[in-house]
């Protein structure tokens, strides 16, 4: 098995809920289950239920901070945070536990979709942003892939990750980066940029060219059909259809899927089927990077992989 350090920039303590919900209504529920939050630690719990060491980098503060490190032991991944002196951001999921049409096409647009509301991020100061770059430099030592994920905190983050791809490059581990904004475009615009990109469409925009200089290009599109350019070739994706109940994190449940499957060895088009079964997995639950191998596996098969000439 192998080591992956996941950085979570703004990581979410979020509270997650299934309610039928009316605006303007008292809702009363059991419980709010407590979740890490943040793309980064979505990709790292799926990972280690399959079995790999996951370091999870990223800034953490407050007493959210102190209860997202016991959550992220909890699901077997390795904290290995920046302290910062600012609050981690909290969050709360509402999921409508009534089933969504089958099978989606677009799943953002969706009216009955998730209701999120999340805090913004703290501000990070500059002795923050240095710590969690040499934190990472420190580790990577062991570490076979590097994979950041979702935006930054704060306006003064924004070459935070293309000074971590430059570390990566110098240290000659892979790092494939799953952002967006203004961070995401000085990352692309690096001397070393991402050696694999996953926008969805809206992150992705009209106009591609920014992402040109990537290694790999991974263009997901909720249930729709993906497009992917690699190495080896062009490759149109449709995903397995499924009853959609929560979307949210099935970006990073391909992400982590992929890995895996590369990690340990799979064809190319095994890998594309493997992830993109996992983002479908996920989009049929309720919680987010909840999944594990056996619901991956038992949509694998539905995936439809065409190479394009
Ligand atoms: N409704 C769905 N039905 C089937 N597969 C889905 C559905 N939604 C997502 N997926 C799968 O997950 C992959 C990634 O989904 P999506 O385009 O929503 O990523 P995303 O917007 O980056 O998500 P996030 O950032 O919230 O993790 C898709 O390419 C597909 O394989
Ligand atoms: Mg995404």
């Amino acid at each position: 098995m192998a080591t992956i350090l996941t950085i979570t920039a703004n990581p979410l303590l979020d509270h997650l809920a299934e309610v039928a919900l009316t605006i303007g209504r008292v809702h009363r529920i059991k419980r709010f289950a407590p979740a890490a939050g943040g793309k980064g630690l979505n990709v790292a719990r799926v990972l280690a239920r399959h079995g790999h060491r996951v370091l999870a980098a990223g800034f953490l503060g407050g007493s959210a901070g102190e209860q997202i490190i016991d959550l992220v032991r909890a699901d077997g991944v390795e904290p290995s945070f920046t302290p910062i002196s600012g609050n981690t951001r909290v969050g709360f999921l509402l999921t409508d536990p009534t089933p969504g049409p089958h099978p989606t096409t677009r799943k953002k647009s969706k009216p009955s979709g998730p209701t999120a509301v999340m805090e913004n991020g703290p501000d990070i100061s500059a002795g923050e942003i240095a710590a969690l770059i040499a934190g990472v430099r420190e580790r990577l030592r062991h570490v076979d892939l590097v994979i950041i994920s979702g935006g930054v905190p704060s306006p003064n983050c924004v070459e935070l990750y293309r000074l971590l791809l430059d570390v990566c490059a110098v240290a000659q581990v892979t790092c494939w980066v799953d952002g967006y904004g203004p961070a995401m475009d000085a990352a692309l615009a690096g001397v070393h940029p991402p050696a694999l990109v996953k926008p969805n469409r809206d992150e992705y925009g009209d106009d591609g060219r920014r992402w040109v200089v990537a290694g790999e290009l991974h263009l997901s599109d909720g249930g729709g059909e993906m497009n992917i350019r690699t190495p080896q070739g062009r490759f149109r994706v449709i995903p397995p259809p499924v009853h959609e109940v929560n979307p949210i994190g099935s970006g990073d449940c391909y992400v982590a899927a992929l890995a895996h499957a590369r990690l340990t060895g799979l064809d190319l088009v095994s890998q594309l089927r493997y992830a993109s079964a996992a983002g479908a997995a996920n989009a049929a639950r309720a919680d987010v990077a909840g999944i594990g191998p056996a619901d991956i596996v038992r949509l694998v098969d539905l995936v439809q992989v065409t190479k394009i000439s």
